[in-house]
């Protein structure tokens, strides 16, 4: 077993499926959907270091939308890391990646039997309100967004936040200085920053988490 997949199962409170040992075993394509989400420069474990804290955010099993999804790495990863099953959607304004993301999830299923790889749409996140022209719901029990960096942005991913759900914003840094250096802290107090600007213009939060690992990455969620 490679290193690789040893951290994994010891880390994890769940062992991975055989699926995503096969998706993550091959360090090369590891790399690549890694990188197809913006993890530029990074292996497996870099990744996970940088994302496996939103998986603290989720509290319940649901359906989750990633406004924003890239190749959809963040979502499926969120399904082993989580102790929660997860139905994921994904919507992404550049077709690429939402190419990319249905083959991620192309004949994987949930449980009624429907292939995964038709919950991804190409959309950008103004056309929020109108999901339901790509066959996708309306509303979700996990909202996650990296992209609500306005009032209005927030507000559109609000709206498909089912009551009882959560909306999960990210904003994330360059997540290239050394834990605990002065330009890992200065880069969490921009991203801070970026909440607190939000929050001034109106936009509820009920709390913020800062990646435990390190990584210049910040959570900010409102339970609804
Ligand atoms: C930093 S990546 C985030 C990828 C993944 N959600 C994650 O957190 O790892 C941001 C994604 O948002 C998409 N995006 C940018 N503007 C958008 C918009 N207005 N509507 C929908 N998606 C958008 C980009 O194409 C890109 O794939």
């Amino acid at each position: 077993m490679s290193n690789l997949l040893e951290l994994g199962s010891q880390n994890n409170r769940k062992a991975y499926s055989p699926q995503f040992e096969n998706l993550i075993v091959d360090e090369k394509r590891a790399k690549s959907l890694v990188e197809g989400s913006f993890c530029i420069g990074h292996n497996y474990i870099g990744w996970r270091t940088s994302r496996q804290f939103i998986a603290d955010l989720i509290n319940k099993p649901g359906t989750i939308i990633d406004i924003g999804c890239a190749n959809g790495f963040l979502l499926r990863s969120l399904q082993e890391w989580s102790d929660f099953e997860l139905i994921p959607y994904g919507i992404d304004i550049s077709e690429l990646h939402i190419r990319q993301a249905k083959k991620l999830f192309f004949q994987t299923y949930d449980q009624a039997g429907h292939d995964l790889s038709g919950n991804f749409a190409c959309a950008s996140i103004e056309e929020a309100a109108w999901l339901g022209g790509h066959r996708l719901p309306a509303q979700y029990d996990f909202v996650y967004c990296t992209i609500a960096h306005t009032r209005t942005a927030y507000e559109e991913a609000l709206k498909l936040v089912r009551p009882g759900g959560r909306l999960i914003c990210g904003f994330y840094g360059r997540n290239e200085y050394a834990v605990g250096s002065p330009g890992q802290l200065e880069e969490k107090q921009l991203l801070l920053r970026r909440v607190a600007r939000l929050k001034e213009q109106g936009c509820v939060f009920d709390g913020v988490v800062e990646n435990p690992f390190g990584t210049g990455h910040i959570i900010a969620w409102r339970q609804c």
